[in-house]
């Protein structure tokens, strides 16, 4: 029975190949491990090798040819053996597949400079695409009902680092007598962090305005909802009323945090959202934090070194439910070493009104204990800020508020666009932005299509914890074949200068080609290593793209290089298992 030969996938991005060169000829006998052919993508030459004994009974594609993933490129078999319907049987691709199938928006019929684009909310996602829409031409409106830069610049990435920034000055302090250096720190000054924090981030808000000035984006601040497919009603701050008609309209209305229907928890004055953690009037005794999520996670690390006794109680089995396992256990015991309680697998029942702030009831366990903090931060998710755009009124498809996009960020109503956290699935500012990009770009008449293979998670932590790609748990649920490669950075001279060593790197490679599926990083800088790494995974490399790369010495980096050397079993500072 004849064995196909199939086009493989070299990486996560890779849709089609080109054969290039054929290595044997039809009538060629072969044995496993022989080169067959090479083959080309947009980004690197690779070679297909027999998984077979045998011979080469049928070349299907031919040299030039593109065939997609998984397509039939010839057959091994018993020498004169006949295959069925011998021109090539290729299988289709696994094409991408959009998450509906709205009906395709028409190709902007007017010429760039006279397409009206508007675009709902100012956060980074909307921001970035009324930006990238007007160097396309388009003549832009932003409308925004509160601040622009919207929750990452005012109440989300931004002010949260520059809390967790204050809290690790107090940790190195802490750290530098073991360097010889004594310091001691003798209060916080709790006021000026806050003033710090508000100070950087009305820096980077009036950084947007100038960029909308600059851009000539006209910004207007009210509230829009859907009049029409094509008209939005903006109620403006002073009051006054305007229906305004676009030829393209961008959604971008972001996401605002879930309650949960825990008893107590609407009714108590200090139970806050992240909002209100990053607001707090002094520095807490004690917190408890519902949800071991990444604010849940950031925060805790930050008001722990400000001396909060902080207690983290998560639902599911483990924190940071979409992180690697494996490194997150040890992100959990290094935690742990420094003082934060956290229960997995742990419901809160209720929360009542105490002396000290809130009296939380936990079922862990099998038991119900009771906890006392004297704030509560409530951090289960975010949902998206949809209510009041009137979707359904005009059919724009939605699943209870989370509107429905393709690829290219088309809703299902032509010419209408949505991007970033209201679509409520990856709740990321670097995600919003880059399907700005494409929602823009589609909207002004180019054929752009978002892809999100290359998206990092990074949590900010002490150390930092990043990933890319693929999890060792995903890629066993997707029954992908992979080996690892591990390094510890108790054996990289920087991260022992910078942390003591505390940490891994983590590479999970395609067990076939070794094409990078993901990685994961706990360790000084991972935010900032993960990089490179989302780089590899674009371009489809392979572990001896990142091994043939000379890394810096001494930086952490040395130690990505190390663990890809450690899947191949030839690191040179650990000894290889
Ligand atoms: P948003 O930033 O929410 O912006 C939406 C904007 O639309 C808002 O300004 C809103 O006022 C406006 N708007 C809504 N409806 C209307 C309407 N009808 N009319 C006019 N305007 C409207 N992400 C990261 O990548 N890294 C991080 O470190 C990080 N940290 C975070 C920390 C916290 C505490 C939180 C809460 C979030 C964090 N995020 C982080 C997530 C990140 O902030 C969001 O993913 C990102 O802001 C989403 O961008 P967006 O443009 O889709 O929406
Ligand atoms: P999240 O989805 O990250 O985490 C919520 C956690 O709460 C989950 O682990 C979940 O299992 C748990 N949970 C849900 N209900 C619970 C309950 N009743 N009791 C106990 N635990 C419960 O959501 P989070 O932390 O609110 O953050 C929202 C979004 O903001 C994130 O999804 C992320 O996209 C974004 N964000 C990103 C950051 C970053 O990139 N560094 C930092 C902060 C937020």
């Amino acid at each position: 029975m004849a064995v196909e030969v199939r086009m493989p996938q070299l990486g996560l991005t890779m849709e089609e190949g080109t054969v290039s060169k054929w290595i044997k000829q039809e009538g060629d006998s072969v044995k496993a491990g022989d080169v067959l052919l090479e083959i080309t993508t947009d980004k690197l030459t690779s070679e297909v090798t027999a998984e077979t004994e045998g011979t080469l009974i049928k070349i299907v594609a031919q040299e030039g040819d593109d065939v997609p993933v998984k397509g039939v490129l010839a057959y091994i078999g018993a020498p004169g053996e006949q295959v069925g319907g011998q021109a090539a049987a290729p299988t289709p691709a696994a094409a991408p597949t959009p998450a509906a199938a709205p009906a395709p928006a028409p190709a902007a019929k007017k010429p760039a400079g006279e397409t009206t684009v508007a675009v709902i909310g100012g956060g980074p996602g909307g921001y970035v695409a009324a930006i990238r829409a007007a160097q396309l031409g388009g003549k832009v409106t932003l409308i925004e009902k509160n601040k622009l830069g919207g929750t990452c610049l005012n109440v989300g990435c931004i002010p949260t680092k520059a809390l967790l920034h204050a809290a690790e000055a107090i940790s190195e302090a802490k750290e530098a007598a073991a360097y010889g250096i004594n310091v001691e720190v003798k209060s916080v000054d709790w006021d000026k962090v806050q003033a710090k924090k508000s100070a950087i981030t009305n820096q980077l808000v009036s950084g947007v305005t100038g960029l909308m000035k600059a851009n000539k984006i006209k910004v207007v601040e009210g509230t829009a909802s859907f009049a029409s497919k094509d008209t939005l009603t903006v109620v403006k701050k002073d009051g006054t009323k305007e229906n305004m008609t676009f030829d393209k309209i961008i959604i971008a209305a972001g996401s605002i945090p879930a309650v949960p229907p825990i008893p107590g928890v609407k009714e108590n004055a200090n139970c806050v959202d992240s909002t209100g953690a990053l607001s707090f009037e002094a520095i807490p005794k004690s917190l408890l934090v519902i949800g071991g999520g990444v604010i849940g996670i950031e925060l805790a690390t930050a008001y722990s070194k400000f001396g909060t006794e902080v207690t983290v109680v998560e639902a599911a089995p483990k924190l940071l439910p979409m992180m690697d396992g494996e490194l997150t256990a040890q992100m959990r015991k290094i935690m742990e070493s420094r003082g934060v309680k956290i229960m997995t697998e742990a419901k809160v029942q209720s929360v009542e009104a105490a002396a000290v702030g809130a009296k939380v009831q936990v079922e862990v366990g099998g038991k119900v204990q009771a906890f006392e903090a004297e704030k509560v931060l409530v951090a289960v998710g975010r949902r998206t800020d949809t209510e009041g755009l009137n979707l359904d009124a005009v059919g724009i498809a939605n699943d209870r508020g989370r509107i429905t996009v393709n690829d290219k960020m088309e809703t299902n109503v032509p010419n209408v666009y949505a991007i970033g956290d209201c679509l409520g699935k990856v709740m990321l500012a670097h995600v919003a932005s880059a399907q700005g990009e494409v929602a823009a770009e589609n909207a002004l008449g180019e054929d752009a299509v978002y892809n999100g293979a290359t998206n990092p998670s990074c949590v900010y932590t002490d150390p930092e914890f990043a990933g890319v790609g693929l999890t060792e748990e995903k890629a066993k649920e997707l029954g992908i074949a992979y080996t690892v490669g591990k390094f510890p950075l108790m054996a990289n001279g920087k991260s022992l200068i910078m942390n003591g060593g505390v940490g891994s790197i983590k590479f999970i490679l395609g067990k076939e080609y070794k094409e990078v599926l993901g990685v994961h990083i706990l360790g000084p800088r991972a935010t900032d290593l993960i990089g490179e790494c989302a780089l590899a995974i674009g371009m489809e490399a392979t572990v001896e793209d990142i091994i043939a790369t000379i890394h810096a010495h001494p930086t952490v980096t040395e130690a990505v290089r190390e663990a890809a050397l450690a899947a191949e079993k030839r690191a040179i500072h650990i000894p290889n298992k």
